[in-house]
């Protein structure tokens, strides 16, 4: 039966930023070195926050010209929008029938998000996670790349997985996460996890300075009022992210005269950026090459979208027969 080793997808709500990028694209990137693997632009995950007009459509295509940018190779790995393979939403019902409202009570994302736009607490930031376990079960999908606060919604997927094969038929691996060594980056303010919603972020594409003027935003160790009071690098947030973008030399370095308070915030922070700003320039200078040809991008999209619907079709034709549909 048709599978893929790998899935993940990606909201195009927002720019990405650095958390995603540390904590899932780079995964994302090194594992279609030796896996099949089928990435996308979850772009119906995104209507839950009722994006207005075209903003949809071009937030959609923007994230996938980043995907491509940090190294996505669409000529070994599928790279579609969600929305145009017409599976995911199918397969997502059949599962919604057989997953208890409790279990969707209980996801934290659900939590958040319904805090975050009090407003709008529709039924499908209700049902998300189940339509999420359809994107990966769709392709029978064992390993996929994300961040912790994705960990939660794939122990849901491994369930319904059971669920499904324990009430019709043995069709569904049950997915892993797969996380990099960084999957929780927390964002500026130092506390909560870095995200679009809470606009404490390092957007991927800032140029160098507009990355000066975010990390210079960053709290650090509150203990550190005056210049020279020494700092605790093993709680400052801006010292972890050297350890993401400085070389071990300058890591170990900032560490001790952070200490001894040789080394100012102001200079610990400078430094940072110079060296986000370098190791970020290769996928801000290729998003710029890409923009230049958008057909590449569109061709690279429509190729994903054939190919991922073959396999979300077999897939469906199975459980269509399995429930007794077909
Ligand atoms: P999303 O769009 O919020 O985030 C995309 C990926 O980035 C990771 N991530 C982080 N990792 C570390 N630190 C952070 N601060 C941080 N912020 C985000 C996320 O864990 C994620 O891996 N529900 C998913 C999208 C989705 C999906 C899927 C993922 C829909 N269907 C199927 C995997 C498989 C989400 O909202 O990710």
């Amino acid at each position: 039966m048709e599978k893929v080793d790998v899935l993940s997808g990606i909201q195009p709500t927002g720019l990405a930023h650095i958390g995603n990028y540390l904590g899932a694209l780079r995964n994302w990137v090194s594992l279609q070195e030796s896996k099949r693997c089928f990435y996308c632009v979850v772009d119906l995950h995104a209507l839950t926050t009722l994006p207005k007009g075209k903003e949809l459509r071009r937030s959609s295509l923007e994230m996938a010209k980043v995907l491509m940018a940090c190294g996505v190779d669409p000529e070994r790995s599928a790279l579609f929008l969600q929305s145009a393979v017409p599976g995911h939403t199918d397969l997502a019902w059949a599962f919604q029938c057989m997953t208890p409202m409790g279990d969707l009570s209980r996801m934290t994302q659900f939590k958040d998000k319904s805090a975050d736009q009090p407003k709008n607490i529709n039924a499908g930031l209700f049902t998300y996670p189940v339509l999420q376990a359809a994107d990966i079960l769709i392709y029978r999908a064992g390993e996929v790349p994300v961040g912790e606060d994705q960990v939660q919604h794939l122990e849901l997927a491994r369930e319904i997985a059971r669920r499904f094969n324990r009430t019709y038929r043995n069709l569904f691996p049950e997915p892993q996460p797969c996380l990099t060594k960084a999957p929780r980056i927390l964002g500026l303010d130092g506390t909560k996890k870095m995200s679009k919603s809470q606009n404490n972020h390092i957007p991927l594409l800032a140029t160098p300075p507009q990355l000066q003027k975010l990390v210079g935003k960053a709290v650090t160790d509150p203990q550190r009022v005056r210049r020279d009071d020494p700092g605790r690098p093993e709680i400052c947030n801006v010292f972890s992210l050297h350890g993401h973008f400085s070389r071990p030399e300058e890591v170990q370095t900032v560490e001790t005269d952070c200490r001894s308070a040789a080394l100012g915030c102001v200079d610990c922070k400078r430094r940072l950026a110079e060296n986000m700003a370098q190791s970020l320039e290769p996928i801000r200078t290729k998003a710029e090459a890409l923009e230049q040809e958008p057909e590449r991008l569109l061709d690279a999209l429509s190729d994903g979208a054939k190919r991922a619907g073959a396999v979300a079709k077999h897939t469906m034709d199975k459980v269509r027969n399995a429930t007794g549909l077909a």
